[in-house]
């Protein structure tokens, strides 16, 4: 399939040379072009530009061709789509029921400690069969990908038993294959320590080092490990075991950290080299030290700190510090019922005062770097994968985050297909 859209307002994060990430004040800048093109082909963005050069592109006699598909882009924006790095999208079964007693004022650490959050869910999981897991999930992918998102990461998490663990994550790898979004995997049995090991949580450290974790590295089922590295969850030295477990099969850190407490979990990330540290809502000056300078990106998910009206992470003196910043929407039944990554720029906004510049940053290119995408996705580039959308009229990208709660896409094109 061929696709020419022409005379698109703005066309938006255009790379000549790809970039892998961007940091600091470089994130309030955006690269775009007014009055543009772009030709895809063969699921690949092809070539782009200037309407007013396109008559002498190579490209110019494929706008006359019965093969290419023309889509005319005028007063609309073309993205790309988003990357959103941190979601637990496959679940059995929402908890509303629990979030009334969070409405009455019980916290999200009380919930948990009676049995109900994460292990609610697990007990469900347990029970739930790979196809309906399947199915739910396909319908939340299928409502991520018309809101925007384009590459999508997947965490296992509910299991909490080796069979469990496995099972959610050999439907994550069904899913990349019955959905066109491109998907990662990441093993996170660390979630939360099961009723029958409450005592015992060194035991159940010790099975996802020796029983788990091999077992998911040798069926190839997932691409990272996580661990919820928190007050009340997992302490920094089980996580370090648990990571260095991980590595030497081949798992790459992505973790869960100060969402909860000053926990050492974003130290710990940094120390073994994780793509990610995720949440962050408890980070001070030590912890910004400890990002300055590595390869870790820190992925801030405001739809958590909105849900639970809990602490926002201080994405501002990040920013100004130098840091990077990706943002997800940490989609799951308990924290973040939602994988409305237009809602979560919007919360950039609102919450974290990001400009729109920094916004569309880290929701495109440093979505991607956190999942291990961005030579292929995050920006609109010859050669990487034609994934985009195409707005509603819009007056500028500003009204992206600015217009909260609206759908301001139009149209999708995933892998070169319009959907
Ligand atoms: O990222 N913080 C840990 N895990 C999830 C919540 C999962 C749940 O409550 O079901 C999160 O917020
Ligand atoms: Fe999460």
């Amino acid at each position: 399939m061929k696709i020419l859209i022409r005379n698109i307002k703005e066309l938006i994060q255009t790379e000549k040379i790809a970039r892998i990430k961007v940091a600091g004040r470089d994130m309030a800048s955006l690269p775009t072009i007014e009055n543009a093109w772009v030709f895809i082909e063969d699921g690949l963005i092809k070539g782009f530009g200037n309407m007013n050069a396109f008559a002498h592109s190579e490209f110019a006699s494929q706008a006359s061709k019965s093969d290419v598909t023309l889509i005319d882009a005028t007063g609309k924006m073309v993205f790309p789509s988003f990357c959103d790095s941190h979601t637990h999208i496959v679940y059995a079964g929402s908890r509303e029921i629990e979030y009334i007693d969070k409405i009455k004022g019980l916290s999200y650490e009380e919930i948990a400690k009676r049995g109900g959050g994460i292990l609610n869910s697990a007990k469900r999981l347990q029970q739930a069969s790979e196809e309906e897991l399947i199915e739910q999930a396909m319908e939340r992918l299928e409502e991520i990908k018309y809101l925007g998102t384009g590459a999508v990461e997947i965490k296992s998490g509910y299991g909490l038993t080796t069979e469990s663990e496995l099972k959610m994550l050999r439907v994550i790898r069904k899913l990349k294959d019955l959905s066109p979004l491109t998907i990662k995997a990441t093993f996170l049995g660390a979630h939360a320590v099961p009723a029958e090991y409450k005592q015992r949580q060194g035991e159940y450290v010790d099975l996802i080092i020796n029983e788990m974790i091999p077992m998911v590295a040798g069926e190839d089922l997932a691409d990272y490990i996580d661990v919820f590295c928190d007050r009340g969850f997992f302490t920094p030295q089980e996580t370090e075991r648990m990571l260095m477990a991980g590595i030497k099969h081949g798992l790459q850190p992505k973790i869960h950290a100060n969402e909860l407490d000053f926990s050492g979990g974003i130290q710990v990330g940094v120390k073994y080299n994780a793509l990610s540290v995720d949440h962050l809502e408890f980070t001070g000056d030590d912890e910004i030290k400890a990002l300055l300078g590595s390869d870790t990106m820190p992925t801030l998910l405001p739809g958590a700190a909105f849900f639970l009206g809990m602490e926002y992470p201080p994405a501002r003196k990040m920013i100004d510090a130098g840091l990077p910043v990706a943002m997800a929407s940490d989609y799951n039944p308990g924290s973040s019922p939602s994988g409305n990554m237009q809602f979560i720029m919007s919360l950039g906004a609102i919450k974290f005062k990001m400009l729109p510049e920094e916004i569309i940053n880290a929701v495109t290119i440093n979505g991607a770097y956190a999942m291990g995408v961005e030579d292929t996705l995050g920006s609109v580039a010859v050669g990487k994968k034609a994934n985009l959308f195409i707005t509603k009229p819009i007056s500028t990208y500003a009204f992206m985050p600015y217009a909260y709660g609206s759908n301001k896409v139009e149209k999708v094109i995933i892998n070169g297909k319009i959907q």
